[in-house]
């Protein structure tokens, strides 16, 4: 055994526990006393706590003068606090209660040379640490352990490991006490008994009790000290499995010189789940980390309830009263904050009736939490740990509470706004980063490209292609590094398309109508942008070079556009055809109106305002009879559509929450920025003044009109509340509402070429009476460039186009 040495300043311990007289620790047993051998000297004085010393029958010491360097040098023994020759619950009491008057305040209790043997981790402190550390090298000696306290704590798993192999014992837990029924046996201890020692069980029913570990004590003691009777191994060692009754057992231990020793114990059957040696590891001593992990595994069975040693028959036993043989938590799991609140775990002892409910406390890790003699859990730093509760009483028997300490100051997430970037080479690209939780202190970024020679990034996020491949840029955050955030690159060909990117990647049109999603080939630089059109399904919806979906019958599809030079590169558009919910009869209508007027309401012989009107085309300027092709009018969502185009004017009028905050048309936006670039290249300037209006907006702006020029002349150039094109997000004013907006190269420019880009000038010059306003050649309206094109190539307006009239009712 490796021994502490210390001066003869605590030969004051020595001297006062008597048992020091040189009882070694024996091959097998648990009472070799001593440990601290005092040289020769047997002299007898009181020790510092007053505890009277006995003096050494004889001079029998294990240890030699040869051995020991001088008088002035003692060797303490570790661990045996109460120097009575064992090491055992009732030093790690001793420890305990130390621990205890220090946490209070109070002086430690201990004399200078008890401090040695109490600090059995050596770590300067004598604390519950040191406690639970002597338990378990208690339990572990009462399963017949051979190793030294000192060899035990430098490898508990390894300890325990070879018992098992040795005992070739199994383990067998189980959550209460009731229900123990059998274990494995360790040894045949039963068998092995030596005839030192003689048992009597005062009961009606026959256990066996003979203990090889009190056996091997009677060999080695040597005093006149008595074995102490509470001794819990010699209650472990003697109880059995559960049993009806308390078994009153009487020893008789002989010793090897005169003293002989008469003791009645009553057993404590100990009661509970049998635990072979792995479970029973009850503390990894030195690291009480290692202890968590060792117990773990069990620990989910055995956290409520008890834990005890293993036993060699199958006997059941009455619960002993006055022991612990289960501690119950109101929680094993707590979660704390760095720098918050602790947090307690109430405990709960049984049976109630054990006298003795003290409780010892340990961590498994103090940087992540510390717990203090009563229970109380502080936070330390960010981890998890396991606290540990054990009965002094019975310390076989603990509770344990795992606990996760959180550092709210630490950053737990990186979200980026995009998880997947393809820029051509010589481009660059970032991603936003957000870190959360929003309270983190340190939210500074590390940025790593997994290839600086595809893509390189910068200390802020920026991406640069640098060659054609693909790599993994990542972002970590300094504070946490375990948290991080990763972005795909692909650095492509720049004049090469990559990427396409759709106008709308939906649709919802009725059969017989059409659609457009505008395509923007990325990059810019890219030298063809050719596109490829496919359907899915033609028999749904058919698709042309152009992009202009056709709804051919009821149904979904998708419509797919290729980049012709790099047909890896698509987008999809899902296309849903709904069958048409009107079906209207042809009609040819015949119109009377000789004159014309600025206003349409005279033109007019009928007007349709539901969805299944048939419409009347006016012809304000002939007086013949005309056939007038047949035309599908519905109603949808407020809106009314002829031949699927929305009309809005004087007659046909939106509800007020339509399109409500819906902006300008994806599409017409799209293509008006074509457009206005388009003329940029002429040296033109193109721009919106005036896009989306609510119907609100429209009020406003017609009742300032009204107030400012009268009802009648405001009608001729302002629309009223939900009769204006630009509720709809489909009409764009450009330029200057103004009439001088005509006589410049714009308006020219635009009047040749809006159709090209799917507008139309909504109020042309001298088709006043069909659309019921007045010349406005800075209002365009989006119809696609299909549409548009027929609209312009007819030369009419649109409700000419269309067969409407647009006049108040
Ligand atoms: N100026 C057009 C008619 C409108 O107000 O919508
Ligand atoms: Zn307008």
């Amino acid at each position: 055994m490796r021994a502490k040495r210390i001066i003869a300043s605590v030969l004051s311990f020595a001297m006062c526990v008597g048992a020091m007289t040189s009882v070694s620790v024996n091959a097998e047993g648990n009472l070799s006393a001593g440990g601290i051998a005092v040289g020769a000297n047997s002299a007898v004085k009181a020790d510092e706590t007053g505890a009277a010393a006995t003096t050494s029958s004889n001079n029998n010491t294990a240890t030699t003068p040869a051995e020991t360097p001088s008088a002035s040098v003692i060797t303490i023994k570790l661990g045996d606090v109460n120097g009575d020759g064992n090491i055992d619950a009732a030093d790690a009491s001793t420890v305990l209660t130390a621990y205890a008057n220090t946490s209070s305040g109070r002086a430690i209790g201990l004399t200078a040379a008890q401090v040695v043997a109490a600090d059995v981790d050596n770590n300067g402190s004598v604390n519950a640490v040191d406690a639970s550390n002597i338990l378990s090298y208690y339990a572990y000696r009462a399963v017949k352990g051979k190793r030294s306290l000192e060899e035990y704590l430098s490898a508990p798993d390894k300890a325990m490991e070879e018992l098992r192999a040795q005992t070739g014992s199994t383990t067998t837990t189980t959550s209460t006490a009731a229900s123990t029924t059998t274990t494995t046996s360790v040894t045949a201890a039963a068998s092995t008994a030596k005839t030192t020692v003689t048992t009597t069980v005062i009961t009606t029913k026959p256990v066996p009790l003979t203990n090889p570990s009190v056996s091997s004590t009677t060999t080695a003691v040597t005093t006149t000290k008595p074995i102490p009777i509470t001794n819990p191994i010699t209650t472990v060692s003697t109880t059995t499995a559960p049993k009806p009754t308390t078994t009153t057992v009487k020893t008789t231990v002989t010793t090897t010189s005169t003293t002989v020793l008469t003791t009645t114990t009553t057993v404590a059957p100990t009661t509970t789940a049998t635990a072979a040696p792995t479970t029973t590891s009850t503390a990894a001593p030195t690291t009480t980390t290692t202890t968590a992990a060792t117990t773990t595994s069990t620990a989910t069975s055995t956290t409520t309830s008890a834990t005890t040693l293993p036993v060699s028959t199958t006997t059941t036993k009455a619960p002993d009263p006055n022991k612990v043989s289960e501690i119950k938590l109101s929680k094993t799991e707590i979660k704390l904050t760095v720098g918050g609140d602790g947090d307690i775990s109430m405990v709960t002892m049984l049976p109630r009736t054990a006298p003795d409910k003290r409780e010892i406390w340990t961590s498994s890790d103090e940087n992540v939490a510390t717990v203090n003699f009563e229970g109380w859990i502080s936070p330390v730093g960010e981890g998890t740990c396991t606290v540990k509760v054990q009965s002094v009483n019975n310390p076989l028997v603990y509770g344990e509470i795992n606990v996760t300490v959180v550092d709210p100051n630490k950053v737990r997430e990186i979200k980026l706004d995009k998880s997947e970037i393809s820029i051509p080479v010589g481009g660059k690209d970032i991603s936003m980063v957000t870190m959360y939780p929003v309270s983190a202190v340190n939210k500074e970024e590390i940025w790593v490209s997994s290839d600086e020679k595809i893509a390189t990034v910068d200390s802020e996020g920026l991406i640069r292609g640098v060659t054609v491949g693909n790599c993994i840029v990542t972002v970590y955050s300094r504070s946490n590094p375990d948290v991080h955030a990763s972005i795909k690159v692909s650095v492509t060909d720049p004049n090469q398309v990559s990427e396409i990117k759709l106008s709308k990647y939906e649709m919802d049109i009725l059969v017989g109508t059409l659609d457009i999603s505008y395509v923007t080939m990325l990059p810019k630089t890219a030298v063809d942008k050719t596109e490829l059109w496919i359907s899915s399904d033609n028999t749904i919806a058919k698709v042309d070079k152009w992009g202009n979906v056709y709804g051919v019958s009821a149904g979904v599809c998708t419509i797919t556009v290729y980049s012709q030079s790099n047909t890896n590169v698509k987008a999809d558009i899902k296309v849903t055809v709904h069958n048409k919910p009107v079906i209207l009869t042809t009609t040819t209508t015949t119109t009377t109106t000789t004159t014309t007027t600025t206003t349409a309401a005279s033109t007019t012989t009928t007007s349709t305002s539901t969805t299944s009107a048939t419409t009347t085309k006016p012809q304000p300027t002939s007086g013949s009879t005309t056939s007038a092709p047949a035309h599908l009018i519905m109603t949808h969502n407020g809106a009314t559509y002829v031949d699927g185009i929305l009309i809005v004017n004087k007659t046909y009028s939106v509800a007020k929450d339509f399109n409500a905050g819906g902006g300008l048309n994806a599409n017409a936006l799209a293509m008006f920025n074509k457009l206005s670039e388009d003329a940029a290249l002429h040296g033109l300037k193109i721009i919106c003044t005036s896009g989306y209006r609510s119907y609100a907006n429209q009020e406003l702006i017609y009742n300032n009109y009204v107030a400012a020029d009268g009802i009648l002349k405001a009608d001729t150039y302002s629309a009223r509340p939900g009769h204006s094109e630009h509720q709809t997000g489909l009409a764009i004013d450009v330029n200057s509402i103004s009439s001088e907006f005509a006589d410049t190269p714009e308006c020219k420019w635009l009047e040749k070429n809006a159709h090209k880009y799917g507008f139309i000038i909504r109020y042309p010059k001298g088709k006043e009476a069909f659309t019921g306003f007045q010349y406005e050649p800075w209002h365009i309206r989006f119809l696609g460039i299909d549409t548009a094109t027929a609209v312009y190539n007819s030369g009419l307006c649109l409700e000419e186009y269309l067969g409407v009239t647009s006049y108040y009712n």
